[in-house]
């Protein structure tokens, strides 16, 4: 068995994060730490706090992944680290701290696409899965249905015009005085609503494509009217309806795809995919088509450095030591 340890580096967002992997699917350890509670006051990530708290925290958590794997850092024979997408400032405090590692232990730097990533973390939960399938991203950025055909091969299907799920969820959220970052809020209020209590339209795009402005918006003008009127609200029943809409949109997409690209494994990815409706929705409509389902555990749904390390592993194609991060790179 291939005992190759990657250290996999992380900094795209609010989470600095390291991780050690063996061979491409024996996580020996996966440090997360959270800047949730410091960007929570301002109601979302401020980009400069992120970069700042990256600096401070980056090496203690290397350091964390490389004790927890019980290995010393001179045993790690490469390095992957997420160059974008994601804010410029994170992205650059994980690059160069890999590239300086990689330098100094003459070991090969990969450059990981963080949306690859978010799809890989499903080979870490599920050690049997291979491709081909099908795989619906939902984070805080994307929302893209991908068909994957083999561990480097691509096909992006559709994606979000305009907001993305996970973006959605958050906007809702706040605007409703829930806390950053709202998805889980949602989620968690919407188990005490009505889903049928409120008739939101479901978003009409043609294709593969997605598009959560307008449902946004139908949910915004709802709780104005409502407090215009001073009429009272029942959030979970407005938390619950929404979560529906977005939930069944993606479902039914993610499910046309797969039939008509002959797709019979369907792979949830991205924060998103921890919400608890999305996950039972998809699993059941699996069940009943006889198609396998997987989704990460929910460490792993949210942004962490194994997955990058993962995705790093099975790359195969190395970086030089000119490598930049790109904010808006796409898949
Ligand atoms: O993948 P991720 O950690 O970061 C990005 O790459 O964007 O995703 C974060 C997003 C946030 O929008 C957050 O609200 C959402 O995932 N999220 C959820 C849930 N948990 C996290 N959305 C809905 N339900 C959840 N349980
Ligand atoms: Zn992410």
């Amino acid at each position: 068995m291939d005992k190759t340890l990657t250290l996999g580096i992380e900094t795209s967002c609010d989470e600095t994060a390291a991780a050690v992997l063996r061979g491409g699917r024996e996580l020996l350890s996966n440090v997360i730490s959270t800047q949730i509670p410091l960007h929570q006051k301002f109601g979302g990530v401020v980009p400069e706090i992120a970069s700042r708290k990256h600096i401070v925290n980056i090496m203690p958590v290397i350091d964390e992944a490389i004790n927890k794997a019980g290995v010393n850092l001179c045993d790690i024979n490469q390095i992957a680290v997420t160059f974008g997408p994601g804010l410029a400032g994170a992205l650059l405090v994980g690059l160069s701290v890999a590239k300086s590692l990689a330098y100094a232990l003459k070991i090969p730097l990969i450059a990981v696409n963080h949306l690859e990533g978010h799809i890989f973390a499903n080979f870490l939960s599920a050690p049997e899965l291979e491709p081909p399938f099908l795989s619906l991203v939902v984070s805080g950025g994307h929302t893209a249905l991908i068909k994957m055909t083999d561990y480097n091969s691509f096909e992006l299907l559709g994606q979000s015009r305009d907001d993305a799920a996970g973006e959605a969820f958050d906007k809702i959220a706040r605007v409703m005085g829930l806390p950053y970052p709202g998805g889980p809020e949602i989620d968690k209020l919407a188990k005490l609503g009505n889903p049928v209590a409120i008739n939101f339209p479901h978003p009409k795009v043609t294709g593969y494509d997605f598009s959560f402005s307008g449902l946004k918006s139908a949910v915004l003008n709802f709780l104005n009217t409502a407090q215009m009127k001073d009429e009272p609200i029942n959030s979970a029943d407005v938390a619950a309806s929404f979560q529906k809409t977005v939930v069944d949109t993606l479902a039914e997409k993610t499910l046309s795809a797969a039939e008509e690209f002959k797709l019979d494994k369907i792979v949830l990815a991205g924060g998103v995919a921890a919400n608890s409706s999305l996950e039972k929705n998809l699993r059941t409509a699996c069940q009943r088509r006889e198609f396998k389902f997987f989704y990460p555990t929910k460490i792993l749904c949210t942004d962490n450095a194994a997955m990058i390390a993962c995705r790093g592993y099975y790359q195969k194609t190395f970086a030089d030591s000119t490598l930049n991060a790109v904010p808006n790179l796409g898949l």
